[in-house]
């Protein structure tokens, strides 16, 4: 599905009934990621999942973006499809943009699930290889950069025992514009501390994580469920950074137990 969200169009997935629950995806990937969770929580959730700019079937991005422009575009959706509350989830990217929303709507949020994710800023080095990766999209197209940070995303035992995830992925991913990337990266590279924020949020939240993620670890899993006042923290065993793919029954009974004990 798509609609007209403030002169853009937004891709975009509802279905089921119930309590809403917004899902938002990781870099760099869109909602299609999220089908298998989709399928294990519509029936007794409504699940709203929204492309975000540039990926799936939204529009990309004339301007800058910033992880508060994306969480904009996302508060803007919600408001076209007449969500005012809902639980909110966000895997990586979609874990930065969620900390966004909270921090412009917290409170139309009733619950937050932030996976394979971080609240710091990126470091200097991480800035550095952001901006590197960007320069090389400029020069050769996204095409090698896309092959190399898909291999990234999953752990070894997905690498090693399940290769058909990583092509899934790869399809998920299929060959975003140049400019989505660029825009992205750099509003990651950009994005600010979240960490403030977190002995704020009044909302019960699951904090999960794979085990295997080497790119959002669980040290900074733990760091942010230790921060939250009222988290659980769940580690998904051999699973990487796209825990959610890699075990989804696991990050599927993870949700919805948390979500059915509100
Ligand atoms: C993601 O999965 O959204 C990205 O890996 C996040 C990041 O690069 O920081």
């Amino acid at each position: 599905m798509h609609t007209e969200v403030g002169g853009i169009r937004m891709g975009y997935d509802m279905e089921g009934g119930g309590e809403p629950l917004v899902l938002l995806h990781g870099f760099p990937l869109n909602r299609a990621m999220w089908r298998a969770l989709v399928t294990g929580l519509r029936d007794r959730f409504t699940v709203i999942a929204p492309d975000f700019r540039g990926f799936g079937d939204s529009e990309i991005p004339r301007n800058p973006m910033s992880m508060e422009a994306y969480a904009q575009d996302v508060l803007a959706l919600l408001d076209v499809l007449g969500c005012q509350r809902f639980a909110l989830g966000g895997l990586s990217m979609g874990g930065y943009v969620a900390f966004r929303v909270m921090a412009l709507a917290a409170d139309r949020v009733s619950a937050l699930v932030i996976a394979d994710s971080r609240a710091e800023p990126d470091t200097e080095e991480g800035r550095q290889r952001r901006h590197a990766a960007v320069a090389r999209i400029g020069e050769e197209g996204p095409a090698g950069y896309l092959e190399e940070f898909a291999g990234q995303l999953v752990g070894p035992t997905t690498r090693a025992q399940r290769p058909g995830v990583v092509q899934a992925i790869r399809e998920i991913v299929g060959t975003p514009p140049a400019r989505s990337l660029t825009a992205a990266l750099s509003a990651m590279a950009s994005r600010p501390d979240s960490r403030p924020l977190l002995g704020k949020v009044a909302v019960p939240s699951l904090v999960v994580v794979g085990e295997e993620d080497t790119l959002t670890p669980p040290s900074a899993a733990e760091a942010m469920s230790a921060a939250l006042p009222n988290a659980r923290l769940v580690r998904i065993p051999s699973a990487g950074h796209m825990s959610n793919l890699e075990a989804p029954e696991a990050f599927t009974r993870a949700v919805r137990e948390f979500l059915m004990a509100l």
